[in-house]
């Protein structure tokens, strides 16, 4: 049984010794632990090429034998990062919040994935089986969750692509300088109770995993993520009132007893649960048809295409 903890803070500072004390409870519990610091390694901004999924719908479509990865794979650590990753049962995941959102060395790690998406590969034979990781999140900041809002959110935004499955999240509060958290005790042991349900996770069988979090952490029933939205109508003609922004559950906001509002998942609610790797290999589908409508159309944008290309403002 093997963890990986990924820290995205400073070294010594909060993140770190939140991940840490979560990691002692996973080597407690019979692990073997890893721990990295993205600050130690090489990683490149993903390019925006989408040579990835271009490869990955031309293995679909039949017109390419195999799967090639990313053009950075050989240019910085993503790579053997991601190998690592692959032989762990469970990941840890440490994050600072920056403007409210997780660090942008964490988004730019996190960002590269689009190249390993496991649903894609499965449905493209280029993996054979979803390796069913568990994962828990640790977002930690100077505030609390106002000054926070995004953090927890945008980081379980970044599994999917990813391929974990999150079975808990904290949200560290309160912590400025390094070392502040030291002063939180309370913080402490629930980064230690993430570490033991990380290892209960990887302990149970896969069809029997769920939410080891916090009761009530969330308004989503299904990815206890707290961004619900008014939705729109999406690609293929679906709507729902209301959407969880991290993983596409559809349903309402309805008024309980309580006077509470809670958001009830409709009957068909989970038909885009991005957790789910069929509904997230939907989602090549739709990346292939608008690629194709658009190729099949862009001989007419070839005026203006040369017309905005032509346009140059000075840089600085
Ligand atoms: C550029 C920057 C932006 C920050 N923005 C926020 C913020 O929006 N909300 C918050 O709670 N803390 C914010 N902080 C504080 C850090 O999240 C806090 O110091 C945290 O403990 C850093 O984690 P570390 O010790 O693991 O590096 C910010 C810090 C920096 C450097």
């Amino acid at each position: 049984m093997k963890v990986l903890g990924i820290c995205a803070g400073r070294h010594g500072g909060n993140s770190e010794t939140l991940l840490k004390e979560a990691l002692l409870a996973c080597q407690e519990g019979g692990a073997e632990v890893k721990m990295i610091n993205l600050f130690d390694y090489h990683i490149e901004h993903c390019t925006g090429c989408e040579g990835c999924t271009v490869q990955m719908g031309k293995v679909e479509m039949g017109q390419q034998d195999k799967y090639h990865g990313c053009i950075l794979k050989d240019k910085d650590d993503m790579d053997k990062i991601v190998n690592e990753m692959q032989t762990c049962q469970g990941v840890i995941i440490a994050v600072p919040s920056y403007d409210l959102t997780p660090s942008s060395l964490y988004l730019k790690f996190a960002q590269r994935f689009l190249a390993y998406e496991l649903a894609f590969r499965i449905k493209i034979g280029d993996v054979a089986e979803d390796p069913h990781t568990v994962a828990g999140l640790i977002a930690n900041g100077g505030s609390c969750l106002d000054w926070q809002s995004l953090t927890l959110d945008a980081m379980s935004a970044t599994m999917f692509t990813q391929s974990m499955y999150v079975v808990d999240k904290m949200l560290a509060t309160r912590n400025g300088l390094p070392g502040n958290v030291l002063l939180r005790p309370e913080q402490l042991q629930r980064a230690h109770k993430m570490g033991e349900n990380i290892i209960k996770a990887i302990n149970t069988p896969v069809e029997e995993r769920g939410w080891l979090g916090d009761e009530g952490h969330g308004m989503c029933p299904n990815c206890h993520s707290n961004l619900i939205y008014k939705g729109e109508t999406h690609w293929d003609g679906i709507k729902f009132p209301f959407e969880c922004a991290v993983c596409g559950a559809g349903g309402d906001l309805v008024k309980g007893e309580d006077g509470e509002f809670k958001f009830e998942l409709a009957e068909n609610g989970l038909i885009r649960n991005r957790y789910e790797n069929d509904a997230r290999a939907e989602h090549l589908n739709e990346i292939i048809k608008t690629r194709i409508d658009y190729l099949s159309r862009k001989h007419e944008t070839a005026d203006l295409a040369k017309y905005y290309r032509e346009i140059k403002f000075p840089a600085i």
